[in-house]
């Protein structure tokens, strides 16, 4: 065996360097055809491993960096949904770049399955509690569902934000991802239709001529702005041009309330977005309640995986 190898290293050898070892100082033709296959083919990877750092360097990320922040404001609760919600449009805000997530629970601790969640789903995120004052959650009446989570992020925003545009995303719509890139460049305040609201199927700004006339919804209650929490932004400079803006704890009227603070603010100011509010790109969504799931009897399914399972489940 060490023969072999010896006499093939020896062949080896004398494909590279034999020309000379013959002694006329002259390669052959083939031999010098190889030498420079082996220098184009070395050169050409060469070549092929710097474009490919260059190209994993520069161009995507420092274009997409240039874009104006978004923050995303999302109340959530305590729920069996709440983890499967967060994951929806956890994923969905993915594919959005320069964006942070803010994700505001109604209560009083954070929960580390929430915090799992959103570590796994990868969206740079702030997970913070902002609960729902007491006399409201005590009340038979309808609940200011979400108000405490989106003024603390209001207050996050006038700490830590300079730029870009806030977006009041609840955790059981969905939003189609190219919202976000039209809302990035707003100015002020921008409004669209959101879908599955009310009995006219859709909440909507009305535009004639290219301007702003009314609204469409089912339910106006003399709202000043009847638009659903999904339908609009706002550009964070605007914001915080309007320091005492926040929403008010008045069912029903949270977004009006909400935006009438941000007074003085003209109709002809309101950009219109979704082709013009001639598209559907958000819609309120709900999801089906589900009952908690019942406790696990420990005994007969001690060692099991549903141990572990029992765990992640979210109970009121
Ligand atoms: C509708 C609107 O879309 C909400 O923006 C508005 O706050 C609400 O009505 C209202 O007027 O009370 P709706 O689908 O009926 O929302 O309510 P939910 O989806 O149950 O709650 C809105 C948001 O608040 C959700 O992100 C939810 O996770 C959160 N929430 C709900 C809480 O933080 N605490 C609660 O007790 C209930
Ligand atoms: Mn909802």
């Amino acid at each position: 065996m060490k023969g072999a190898n010896y006499s093939s290293l020896g062949t080896y050898s004398g494909i590279n360097g034999g020309g000379n070892v013959g002694g006329t100082g002259k390669m052959s033709l083939g031999k010098s055809i190889k030498m420079y296959l082996t220098i184009f083919i070395l050169t050409t990877c060469i070549y092929m491993a710097l474009y490919q750092y260059h190209i994993s360097r520069e161009p995507f990320a420092a274009s997409e960096v240039v874009k104006p922040p978004l923050y995303i404001i999302t109340p959530t609760y305590r729920r069996p949904e709440q983890l499967a919600e967060l994951t929806r449009l956890g994923y969905t805000l993915k594919h959005v770049v320069n964006l942070l997530w803010l994700v505001i629970e109604d209560a009083n601790k954070t929960n580390p399955l929430v915090g799992h969640t959103l570590d796994r789903i990868g969206v740079p995120y702030e997970y913070m509690v902002a609960p729902m004052p007491e006399k409201y959650k005590q009340t038979k009446k309808a609940k200011p569902r979400g108000v405490s989570n989106r003024n603390r992020g209001l207050e996050y925003l006038r700490e830590h934000a300079t730029e870009g545009v806030l977006y009041f995303a609840d955790d059981d719509n969905t939003y189609d991802i190219s919202i976000f890139e039209q809302m990035r460049y707003i100015n002020k305040v921008a409004m669209w239709p959101v879908g599955l609201v009310t009995k006219t199927g859709v909440s909507s700004p009305i535009i004639q001529e290219g301007k702003l006339v009314g609204y469409y919804d089912g339910w106006i209650g003399g709202r000043k702005y009847p638009v659903d929490m999904a339908g609009f932004a706002v550009s964070v400079k605007f914001l915080k041009e309007r320091p005492n803006a926040q929403m008010p704890f008045k069912p029903g009227y949270e977004e009006d309330g909400f935006l009438r603070s941000l007074a003085p603010l003209d109709d002809a100011e309101i950009e219109l977005l979704a082709d013009e509010c001639r598209d559907i790109l958000t819609w309120h969504t709900q999801t089906k309640k589900n009952a908690p799931g019942q406790a696990l009897n420990r005994t007969r399914y001690k060692n099991t995986n549903l141990e572990h399972i029992d765990r992640l489940l979210v109970r009121p």
